[in-house]
């Protein structure tokens, strides 16, 4: 833990524009194709002096303690094996991919599927530090 709580802090919170919160957010990710690779894939967890076994139970350990719960609670975990796979090379186009995954999940929430992303998720939510954002039903969509 003390390999990221650096940056992402021992309560997942992040800072606000620069280091995302993984609040009821970072498993979001998995729902989606891509999501696992984008989570090994950040510079922050492929680059770090972790090991892939103990990385993938860095990872594990975020979605469990992070959530959401509903996401968690199915979760396959990810095995040393896994992170090798995804990890190398590392992600460069973080922001490009976040994008697209934001947008996968969208589409999702859009079509009504999965009873897991309620209506008032949204990319901007998952950006922010929960509390900073309002329980957003303002947000139009
Ligand atoms: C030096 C600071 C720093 C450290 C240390 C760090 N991270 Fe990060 N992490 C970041 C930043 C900044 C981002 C956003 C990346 C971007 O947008 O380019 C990020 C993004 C992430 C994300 C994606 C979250 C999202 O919502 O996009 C995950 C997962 C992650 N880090 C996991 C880890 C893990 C696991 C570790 C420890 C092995 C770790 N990080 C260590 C700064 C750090």
């Amino acid at each position: 833990m003390l390999q990221c709580q650096g940056c992402h802090l021992e309560d997942g919170s992040g800072s606000p524009g620069s280091v995302p919160s993984f609040r009821d957010a970072v498993g979001r990710y998995l729902e989606v194709p891509g999501g696992r690779a984008f989570l090994v894939g950040v510079p922050g967890a492929s680059t770090s002096p972790l090991d892939d076994a103990a990385l993938a139970a860095v990872l594990n350990w975020i979605v469990e303690a992070f959530g959401p719960a509903e996401i968690a609670a199915e979760f396959a975990p990810f095995s040393a094996e896994e992170v090798a796979r995804h990890r190398r090379p590392p992600l460069t186009d973080v922001d490009a991919v976040r994008a697209e995954l934001l947008r996968r999940l969208d589409a999702r929430g859009a079509a009504g599927q999965g009873a897991a992303a309620p209506a008032a998720w949204s990319p901007e939510r998952v950006r922010s530090r929960p509390g900073s954002a309002k329980p957003s039903h303002s947000g139009g969509r």
